[in-house]
């Protein structure tokens, strides 16, 4: 910490070579040389400042997914963080409305962390460029701690792991390979139909390691999972050698611990998802083997990792009944508006895209004015498979294809899965801060093809 009470950390964004593949140098846009990028550990309620540099070739934007973060530093897509020897004024790269650019080489953002413990990531945001600058690495995680967490006995030290989980594509020179920034492939039919569905990979990276095998002792761990992927869904499953499931107890969702554990065999986790649950290796014997399994995935992208227990030890960790039991109740009763939001393909005169209510991402435009303190139902429907975030707010699904939640919507959000054709609502109360903030599909191409739409609070 400093004399001002708040913990600063430095972060430099550039370029760095790096292995991925074994023995194939890769080039990645990185967070202070590494992919991921640092994870930054804080208190709930003591603030953070991180000051960025941007040493990349492009304008980038810095954005805290799931902090609840005052406006000017929340990561606005135009708000941008500039190249050395970039001006305002270079018209080619500037958003449609040049009026709300502001930028600079050099960014301080700052966290309140005013909330409940949970895992955050920070990623770039950068208007119609977000998706290529996650691909080429830039995302890190940020883990909120508090003290009703610390009391219960969740496995801790080196028995949580944090996994940064997504898939990438390699060129034959070890390149990144994404479709949309090579202009000849783009204008090959079938790559255009792969950027516009979402860019996918064939190599799943489990915190910048291909398919990584990682030593347990015999004991329950705590995962703390991200999808991080730009466009895949995962279904994940922990097998034993024998083919039997592990169960996964969700301890909590997005924005922090559940009311009690739930149990799943299989758990679907859509980009920008995370989730925390416990998994037990006892009575595994040493030199066995766990495979974290994607059932979704079809050849290796059905492999993730795996676990390989190494020795028997003492477990002083429990799962307790009761997680916590301070989480915020918001009746459809209280609610003082339902809003609609269609999330489909659509055209307009500029061509096809990604849509909220029928029209692409415009910063000069509010879409959607709410009272700071309002509670309100919005209900989401969608074509295809699209993950819905909002900034700033936590949420809980109401209804999902009109009946109850399923098992894995449990606890507070900030993202959920819009199966294909499916209508799902979420209950909120807008009781963060005032401002604009942004609510979008986080298939990252859509959200980059126009699914995203300006969220004011006042
Ligand atoms: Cu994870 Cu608006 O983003
Ligand atoms: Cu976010
Ligand atoms: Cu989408």
């Amino acid at each position: 910490g400093t004399s001002r009470g708040a913990d600063r950390y430095e972060i430099t964004q550039r370029r760095v070579t790096a292995e991925i593949l074994p023995g194939v140098p890769t080039e990645l846009w990185t967070y202070n040389g590494t992919y991921p990028g640092p994870t930054v550990e804080s208190r709930r309620g003591r603030p953070v400042t991180v000051l960025h540099r941007n040493e990349l070739p492009v304008p980038t934007v810095v954005h805290l997914h799931g902090g609840r973060t005052p406006a000017g530093s929340d990561g606005y897509p135009t708000d941008l963080v500039l190249p050395d020897g970039w001006a305002v004024h270079d018209g080619a790269h500037m958003p449609s409305d040049p009026r709300a650019v502001t930028s600079r080489v050099t960014r301080e953002y700052t966290y309140p962390l005013d909330q409940r413990a949970a895992l955050l990531w920070y990623h770039d945001h950068r208007m119609d460029f977000t998706a290529p600058a996650i691909w080429r690495g830039l995302t890190g995680m940020h883990l909120v701690r508090d003290a009703a967490e610390d009391a219960l006995d969740l496995p801790r030290g080196e028995r949580e792991l944090a996994l940064t989980i997504a898939d990438r594509a390699f060129a034959a020179d070890g390149s990144l390979a994404y479709p949309s920034l090579d202009p000849e492939l783009r204008e090959r039919p079938g790559v255009t139909a792969a950027y516009a569905a979402g860019v996918l990979g064939d190599v799943i990276v489990v915190n910048g390691a291909p398919w990584p095998a990682h030593e347990v002792d015999a004991v329950r761990h705590r995962l703390r999972l991200l999808n991080a992927s730009n466009a895949r869904h995962y279904r994940l499953e922990a097998v034993t050698d024998d083919g039997r499931r592990l169960d996964l107890v969700q301890v909590g969702a997005d924005q922090g611990l559940l009311a009690a554990p739930v149990t799943h065999t299989a758990l679907p986790l859509a980009p920008s998802e995370r989730y925390d649950v416990v998994v037990d290796f006892a009575g595994l014997p040493p030199g066995s083997r766990v495979r974290l399994r994607n059932r979704l995935g079809a050849g290796r992208t059905r492999d993730v990792m795996a676990f390989r227990v190494a020795r028997r030890a003492y477990d002083h960790s429990r799962i307790p009944e009761e997680l916590c039991d301070d989480l915020p109740v918001w009746r459809r009763s209280q609610a003082t508006a339902v809003r609609e939001f269609a999330f489909r393909a659509g055209h307009t005169a500029q061509g096809r895209g990604w849509f909220v209510n029928g029209r692409p991402f415009d910063p000069a435009r509010t879409d959607v004015r709410v009272r700071l303190g309002a509670v309100e139902v919005w209900r989401f429907t969608a074509d295809v498979h699209h993950p819905v975030h909002l900034h700033q707010t936590r949420f809980r699904v109401l209804t999902r294809g009109g009946r109850a939640p399923l098992p894995h919507d449990a606890g507070l959000k900030d993202t959920v899965s819009l199966r294909p054709g499916e209508t799902v609502e979420v209950i909120t109360c807008f009781d963060g801060r005032r401002g604009r903030y942004l609510f979008h599909c986080h298939n990252a191409e859509h959200e980059d093809m126009g699914m995203m739409a300006n969220l004011e609070i006042v």
